[in-house]
């Protein structure tokens, strides 16, 4: 039986600040804008949710902001709000050292681990990658295509960006599947196997570490040989910093992807008008890639305070966790207008989808490119489609995405 966690409501906070609604546990059936505009109208910027979440190891409550100025201002102070320990994942495994690079780190090593990364996924990098990833997205079209109808989860959004990782990093294309079921363990766990996760974790870094033996003795023009020859401040970097920077870019580059093409597509199957305008048009997919991102945030973050402060009429205590569903942050009235409205052309959109300050995003540009060449590609292929008729859509939460959304066409 699933544990649910008692809720708790420490010391230092008001019953007038705590809000129950947990954003992680909507019923995978509701209305995504339902409930969006139901946390924009009824909850204060910054509320208290006594529930904690149940995945990994957290055990308590947290602040949970929904102001887009607010976020910004917690994102660009790590100072206040460090990352360290975010994603739970070393504690999880119970090592001594920090697996998600440069997620879980701070200043003064984070910026340097940033400086160091930052050419290799920089726009003119992943721009070389193009043509490999426009083959890899034309091939799992034309597979799904030839099949009449698809579960486009399964068939096309979890394959496509987990190939483009194995690429990016040198791994042999054939270890796909096996990449796909460690990930599924990651970051889908069962409640009641949490070993199978552990498992996944310790398979993952296994796999990481072969990687760097194997690119010592044959290296190669990919992300694994850079980490292995990295160097920060004129040294070699650690084999945990390596180890911690492979594991952060597999499970940063996945799941994010497979769960944001889950709405883009949901989106285009039900809009043929949408789809008319795009097709053949790369500019305003690029933008109405940036829409979807907006209003389908899939990733919450958490900061966790580093000292006790007076934070907009509330009291945040040293250790206290803060919340930051994206999605519900980049519904925020005070920073778009009719937020509630999917409006393709939006222009300027300034969501927060890939984070802000210090750690955003440091692939965005790549998951950029990736999401924009798929729909490309499908729409090229596969312009008329639609949900298969009486399916009903559910969704997960912790990182938002459909569960399944099966497609056809005539
Ligand atoms: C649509 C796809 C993606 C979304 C929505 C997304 C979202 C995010 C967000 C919100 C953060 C910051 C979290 C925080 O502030 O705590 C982040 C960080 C990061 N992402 Fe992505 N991401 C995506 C794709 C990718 C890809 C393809 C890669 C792989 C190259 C990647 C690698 C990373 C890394 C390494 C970080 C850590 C950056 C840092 O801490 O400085 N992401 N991502």
């Amino acid at each position: 039986m699933e544990q649910i966690p008692t809720p708790v409501i420490p010391g230092h906070v008001s019953e007038e600040q705590t809000c129950p609604h947990n954003i992680f546990t909507l019923s995978p059936e509701s209305d995504i804008t339902e409930e969006m505009s139901r946390i924009q109208e009824n909850m204060p910027d910054i509320f208290y949710n006594p529930t904690p979440q149940l995945d990994r190891s957290f055990t308590k409550g947290a602040w949970v902001i929904t102001s887009h100025a607010m976020a910004k201002e917690v994102l660009s102070d790590p100072g206040t709000f460090s990352s360290v320990g975010i994603s739970g994942f070393a504690e999880l495994v119970n090592l001594d050292y920090d697996l998600m690079i440069p997620i879980d780190i701070d200043p003064p090593l984070h910026p340097k681990v940033r400086m160091m990364l930052r050419e290799y996924l920089s726009p003119k990098a992943v721009a070389e990658l193009e043509g490999d990833i426009r083959l890899l997205a034309r091939e799992l079209v034309t597979k799904a295509k030839e099949k009449g109808s698809c579960d486009f989860m399964l068939d096309v959004a979890q394959i496509f960006p987990t190939q483009i990782f194995l690429l990016l990093m040198g791994l042999p294309m054939e270890e796909y599947h096996q990449f796909l079921e460690w990930e599924a363990d990651l970051l889908q766990p069962d409640p009641n196997n949490i070993q199978k996760t552990i498992d996944a974790i310790m398979s993952i870094v296994d796999r990481v570490q072969r990687g760097f033996e194997e690119k010592r003795k044959n290296p190669g023009n990919d992300l694994l040989t850079m980490l292995v020859n990295a160097e920060i401040d004129g040294g070699p970097i650690s084999e945990e910093l390596r180890t911690g920077l492979g594991f952060n870019l597999f499970v940063g580059g996945l799941d994010t992807v497979i769960n944001q093409l889950s709405w883009v597509f949901k989106y285009l199957a039900e809009h043929p008008e949408s789809r008319q305008k795009l097709r053949g048009n790369p500019e305003a997919i690029t933008l109405a890639l940036e829409e979807i991102m907006r209003t389908h945030s899939v990733l919450t973050t958490r900061r966790f305070a580093t000292k006790d402060l007076d934070f907009h009429g509330v009291r945040i205590k040293k250790g206290d966790s803060v919340e930051l569903p994206f999605m519900a942050i980049n519904r925020d009235p005070e920073a778009f207008e009719c937020p509630m409205n999917i409006d393709l052309e939006r222009k300027p959109n300034r969501h927060v989808g890939f984070s802000f300050g210090p750690h955003t995003c440091i692939g965005m540009h790549l998951a950029r490119l990736e999401m924009r060449i798929l729909v490309e590609e499908w729409l090229e292929q596969l312009p008329e489609f639609h949900i298969k008729e009486g399916e009903k859509l559910t969704f997960h939460a912790g990182i938002f995405g459909l569960d399944r959304l099966p497609l056809e066409w005539d």
